[in-house]
């Protein structure tokens, strides 16, 4: 490898641990998602992953550099925890990245909040990570951010360090010009990811946005949209779509460990018929995911065909999400309602529309009500990729179901064709398509399904990573000569 090591920079660290209820010490490894996918890579190569300390035990696993060698069971490489205090998250966290990079991203100006002091914290606490990765990159090193939680540490490690390749992928959608000028800060943002050799996005879209705001932003950069190339005064950025996968071995294992005995036991723990047709829905508690636009699909499809009624369940899994946030609490207040309303109106002795989890599942559980999910409702007003679409065709390893995809989400590139795709602000066609995908024939779904699992397991995580790093490869190799 032209790369001596590697560094990851992510907000969430892939272990964090905590106190449980007897004051011992215990780790949690988030399920899913960004962390899950990079921790077996960062383990094959012996890296560093920079990240915050957020769990109430941290601080007492570390050593004097902060540092801990991870994961707990098979150490193989170290953790560094950064420490933030309220006001950094507040500020960082709460503020600058989420109320105004996460709403901006996903097109909603009007979401956006945005206040003077919050820059200022995302600022400082970008600094402070980019002091931790000056101190353990070498000359040779790779150097990989993730996500808008860092958008300005690129510029401040290259401040710092010359030496290392920088690169970072923005997991979330990037917005048009139109958009994204309505960021108070908008010059600072794009030129902090300006100092990464190499940006990702999911999909050629967002790199076409990210390049067309560049082009707008500054006289001074010479943007290529052909080669996804800028040249601004001495540096060089390429520009490059890699749509995520998801880790296919794992949850193929995973969903199949769900045996029948422990589906119907599931099925009862949670108040559902084993065999009803089963829809699901899977997400965080976000404005973004379209679960009020999906509720309100459910409750037209039952007034539209009562014969459904007892035959049709629901089951959303719901996590709490930056819930301190207004957007986020008034996005979970029309959720409660709407549940509440669709049960109230068509709930029978034995039977609920729209069954509601909270708690954590475990990963047999929550890939076991994939694989058993007749249809799967994916419909996001706007999202990056969505790998709940992609994890739910890698549980369906028996009986094929029906993934409903909204157009409005990255992954509708790679399986908007097998998907059935839906709109999800137009209820009434979104109904109809509900209604479709619980008659589809067999041999249809089998067909679609065959499709789409091709399509998964051909950009699985590993295959994503594998791009990235050649890519990073061929860009360290240019900047050689
Ligand atoms: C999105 C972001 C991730 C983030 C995740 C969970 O997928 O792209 O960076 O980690 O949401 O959100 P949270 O704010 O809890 O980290």
């Amino acid at each position: 490898s032209v790369h001596d090591d590697l560094l990851v920079i992510s907000n969430r660290q892939p272990y964090r641990h905590r106190y449980d209820d007897d004051g011992e010490v215990v780790t949690d490894q988030p399920v899913g998602g960004l962390t899950a996918g990079l921790d077996p890579v960062v383990q094959r190569v012996d890296g560093t992953w920079v990240a915050w300390g957020d769990g109430d035990a941290d601080e007492e696993m570390v050593d004097e550099d902060d540092c801990v060698r991870v994961p707990p069971d098979d150490p193989s490489y170290t953790l560094r925890r950064v420490w933030l205090d309220d006001e950094d998250i507040e500020g960082y966290y709460y503020g600058f990245s989420n109320r105004v990079l996460w709403p901006l991203s996903h097109g909603l100006v009007g979401t956006m909040e945005y206040q003077e002091n919050h820059w200022q914290q995302y600022r400082e606490v970008n600094e402070v990570f980019a002091e931790a990765v000056a101190e353990n990159a070498g000359e040779n090193s790779l150097v990989w951010f993730q996500d808008y939680h860092f958008a300005l540490a690129p510029r401040f490690v290259r401040e710092r360090a010359p030496g290392p390749t920088l690169m970072q992928f923005w997991h979330i959608p990037w917005p048009d010009w139109d958009t994204f000028r309505a960021c108070p800060v908008r010059e600072e943002v794009l030129d902090g990811l300006l100092a990464n050799d190499l940006l990702s996005f999911h999909v050629p879209r967002y790199c076409e946005n990210f390049l067309g705001c560049v082009d707008a932003c500054f006289d001074d950069a010479v943007v290529n949209e052909s080669t996804g190339e800028v040249q601004r005064g001495s540096e060089t950025t390429r520009v490059r779509a890699f749509p995520m996968g998801v880790d296919v071995d794992r949850i193929d294992e995973e969903a199949a460990a769900c045996t029948d005995e422990e589906w119907v036991e599931f099925a009862e723990q949670i108040g559902i018929d084993p065999d009803v047709t089963l829809s699901v829905g899977v997400d965080r508690l976000d404005y973004t995911k379209g679960i009020p636009e999906r509720l309100a699909a459910l409750e037209r499809f039952f007034e539209e065909h009562p014969d459904w009624q007892g035959e049709l369940t629901h089951v959303q899994k719901l996590s709490e999400s930056r819930s301190r946030i207004p957007a986020y609490g008034d996005v979970a207040d029309r959720v409660e309602e709407a549940i509440e309303r669709i049960n109230g109106r068509f709930a029978t002795d034995d039977w609920q529309p729209v069954v509601r989890l909270d708690s954590h599942l475990t990963t047999t559980q929550l890939y076991g009500l994939y694989r058993r999910a007749d249809i799967a409702l994916v419909s996001p007003v706007r999202d990056g990729m969505n790998l709940v679409a992609k994890e739910y065709v890698a549980a369906q390893t028996d009986d094929p179901g029906v993934l409903l995809l909204s157009e409005l989400a990255g992954a509708e590139d790679e399986l908007g064709e097998f998907a059935l795709s839906i709109a999800p602000y137009d209820t009434a066609s979104f109904a109809d398509t509900i209604e479709q995908a619980v008659t589809m024939a067999e041999d249809e779904r089998r067909e679609r399904m065959a499709n789409l699992r091709a399509a998964v397991a051909a950009n699985d995580v590993d295959q994503w990573m594998a791009d990235i790093f050649e890519e990073a490869r061929q860009v360290r190799m240019a900047r050689e000569r």
